[in-house]
């Protein structure tokens, strides 16, 4: 049970996310809505149908099975209007809670796959990350996904597109599937990247191994890594990690339901941590798992966090984020009007 002081702490902290998924966390009630506009039918007709239908193939099959449930309740948005409908349904539940900076890992790939052009998409979300600043006070920076199940040629030629998008997508990720699709396949898409001056950053060690987290910093070059569960297996990983500051964004909700962490006791962020890695905490699919304010309960009740821990790793957030550290001074301020109001 958390106690007054921990709430107040974990709501009211001005915070930022920088690990979550667009294509993943279409509020369910939204999904519905949209299915039934579009004639899109869904597994299930209520939010709790779908949250049943979810359950029983995360249970079953992990990432493997997370990644279907995404690809399903993602095939609702059609229209320009329905993916900026999900940008702002975002954004204004970072408002709710008190996120300022929100880096979006958006999965074009995931719509392509369905035949959504890639204009119709990206304008969506462009306008999306415009009326968020306006209506909401969110800053939002894109990182664009790769779907690496795909062939090394069909993530370049994504790559080459973002080209046009230059303006509104600050960096390169990857995700999906990662068993039998390691980060040396798509050495060719992080190079174009690298030149393009995107941000480098990939789903690593999440359901596969150690091995595919030092691919993604030695091939890739990335300067962060989405996950990285596995780094706990390996001491010299875990030493270069600290040493050269490469965050893990992790997700602890997430890895229990994919399978990439047994439970919340046994989670590695926190061991992480405490061998001097820079860890942020995000949601990854919220309406999956749970919000950013429930992960940073869960951090402070089942993960062993202290206070000052679950300070650090909502530091790490702005001070490892692509254009977030503007904001260091509002939050190094808050928090230590926190300490003294609240002693
Ligand atoms: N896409 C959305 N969430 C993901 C995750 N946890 N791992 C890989 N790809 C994803
Ligand atoms: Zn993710």
């Amino acid at each position: 049970m958390l106690t007054t002081r921990q709430m107040k702490l974990i709501v009211n902290m001005p915070k930022a996310e920088n690990h979550i998924h667009i294509e993943g966390s279409i509020p369910w009630d939204l999904a519905l809505e949209l299915g039934r506009k579009n004639g899109v039918k869904l597994p299930a007709d209520t939010v709790e149908g779908l949250r049943q239908w979810v359950e029983g193939i995360l249970k079953a099959d992990g990432l493997n099975g997370f990644m279907l449930c995404d690809r399903t309740i993602n095939s609702v948005c059609i229209t320009k209007e329905d993916y900026e409908a999900v940008v702002l349904a975002l954004a204004k539940d970072a408002r709710r809670q008190n996120v300022v900076y929100q880096e979006l890992h958006l999965d074009y790939p995931l719509n392509e796959e369905r035949g959504i052009p890639m204009e119709v998409v990206m304008e969506g979300y462009r306008s999306a990350q415009k009326k968020a600043k306006e209506q909401y006070g969110v800053e939002i920076v894109y990182i664009a996904g790769l779907d690496r199940t795909l062939s090394p040629e069909q993530c370049e030629r994504f790559v080459k597109n973002l080209e046009g998008y230059r303006d509104m997508v600050d960096g390169l990720g990857m995700d999906c599937e990662e068993k039998g699709h390691p980060c040396i396949k798509h050495q060719g898409s992080y190079r174009l990247a690298e030149d393009m001056g995107l941000f480098l950053t990939a789903h690593a060690g999440e359901d596969d191994g150690a091995y595919n987290i030092w691919d993604a910093i030695q091939t890739l070059h990335v300067s962060r890594i989405d996950h990285g569960c596995q780094s706990i297996h390996e001491p010299e990983l875990l030493k270069y990690l600290k040493e050269h500051e490469i965050l893990c964004a992790m997700c602890p909700t997430s890895n229990i339901w994919t399978g990439a962490a047994r439970n919340y006791e046994e989670h590695p962020a926190v061991t992480m941590m405490r061998a001097g890695v820079p860890v942020s905490i995000s949601s990854d699919d919220p309406p999956y798992m749970v919000d950013l304010v429930q992960e940073y309960a869960i951090a402070l009740d089942e993960m062993h966090f202290t206070e000052d821990e679950l300070i650090r790793t909502a530091r790490n957030a702005f001070a490892y984020s692509i254009k977030g550290q503007k904001y260091l001074e509002q939050f190094d301020a808050w928090v230590e009007a926190f300490k003294k109001n609240e002693a």
